[in-house]
């Protein structure tokens, strides 16, 4: 269930025993010290390439609380890094009952995650994503993640933060690029499950106009999702939309395209014909790339070790027209088979 406060930006969701209380708004950056609890001793991790008021406004609201900043870049999400983070809990000498404060974009996310959730067999995690992709996506649903050998995500838990604080006022300073790529997946959100939004997007509504509310729907669906497929055994996999193709293409690519701009590609082979033409307009009209630079014969070995492969078969999801999907189980050939062909 997701429950939204009487301000309409406090919302929840629980599972098993975990809550996960979301906090929404501009200048909710203030509000981390009261949600985590100011006198609990912390580490927040960023990165440096995060602006870095926004980590020291977050820890100047304790009374205990170090930063670690991690070098910047997918390069970062590995055991080096991670290693680095559970030597810094250990420094600031994080119990139990400490915590640990993910302040940055989607990769500081899962590699801060993943040590919350091995680090004395885990403690509480909060996130404060900023990126337009962690705050719609990444922070909301308890994956974490290393990437290891030629693999992303290859190593990973699940982790659900008991707190995620979304200020949109920190999505000022993001370059146009990385907002566009945090983009992508609101775009796939609402091609397989709000029209509404959809239609929004296709709209010539100035974007700064209509974030915050583009934000909020797209928060929505994510917490949905995970609210009924907390581990990803069904109904969640909708949001891997254009996900098979385009990790594929994120890895082939080796850092030149964002995670958002490779799944904005691999969607589009997942599409009728006519869904296909109104989501390449969207996507061109974002400086998103509508197609896969690397042919399926290339991609094939890649998209072979997607983790949702079982039994030789992965689960694609394929859209008909915006706000539907069904699932599809196709073999890794059949799939490098659709970008030979269209
Ligand atoms: N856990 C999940 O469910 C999930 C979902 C989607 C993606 N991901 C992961 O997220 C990662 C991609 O996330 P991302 O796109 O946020 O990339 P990122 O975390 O690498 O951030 C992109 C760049 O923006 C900088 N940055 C961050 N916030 C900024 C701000 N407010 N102003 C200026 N610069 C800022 C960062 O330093 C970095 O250089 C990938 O590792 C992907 O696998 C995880």
């Amino acid at each position: 269930m997701t429950v939204f406060s009487k301000m309409g930006k406090v919302f929840t969701f629980g599972y098993r025993d975990a809550i996960c209380e979301i906090v929404e708004g501009r200048g909710s950056i203030a509000s981390v010290g009261t949600l985590v609890g100011k006198e609990r001793n912390v580490l927040a991790v960023t990165d440096s390439g995060v602006p870095i008021q926004y980590a020291e406004s977050v820890i100047a609201q304790f009374s205990n609380a170090s930063l670690l900043i991690i070098p910047q870049g997918e390069e970062s999400k590995n055991f080096n890094t991670l290693e680095v983070i559970i030597s810094a809990l250990m420094q600031q000498g994080i119990d139990r009952y400490g915590a640990l404060i993910a302040v940055g974009g989607g990769m500081t996310g899962d590699i801060a995650g993943f040590a919350a959730s091995c680090y004395k067999r885990g403690i509480d995690f909060y996130n404060v994503p900023t990126t337009l992709l962690a705050q719609v996506d990444a922070s909301i649903g308890g994956k974490t993640a290393l990437n290891f050998g030629n693999i992303k995500n290859m190593v990973g838990t699940f982790h659900h933060p008991k707190g995620v604080v979304i200020d949109t006022e920190t999505l000022k300073t993001l370059d146009s690029r990385h907002f566009y790529s945090g983009l992508a997946e609101v775009i796939k959100m609402a091609a397989t499950s709000d029209a509404d939004l959809f239609a929004m997007l296709e709209s010539d509504k100035p974007l700064m106009e209509v974030l915050d509310k583009i934000v909020a729907a797209a928060l929505h669906i994510k917490c949905d999702v995970v609210l009924k497929d907390p581990l990803e055994q069904g109904l969640r996999k909708v949001l891997n939309f254009g996900h098979t193709i385009g990790h594929a293409i994120e890895v082939v690519s080796n850092g030149k395209l964002t995670h958002g701009e490779s799944i904005a590609a691999g969607m589009t082979y997942f599409c009728s014909d006519e869904m296909r033409q109104r989501l390449e307009k969207i996507l061109k009209r974002y400086h998103l790339p509508v197609k896969s630079p690397f042919t399926g014969d290339i991609l094939l070995p890649f998209i072979s070790q997607d983790k949702k492969c079982n039994n030789g078969l992965i689960t694609t999801v394929y859209v008909e027209s915006p706000g539907t999907y069904e699932f599809r189980k196709m073999t890794p050939e059949e799939i490098a088979d659709l970008i030979s062909i269209s």
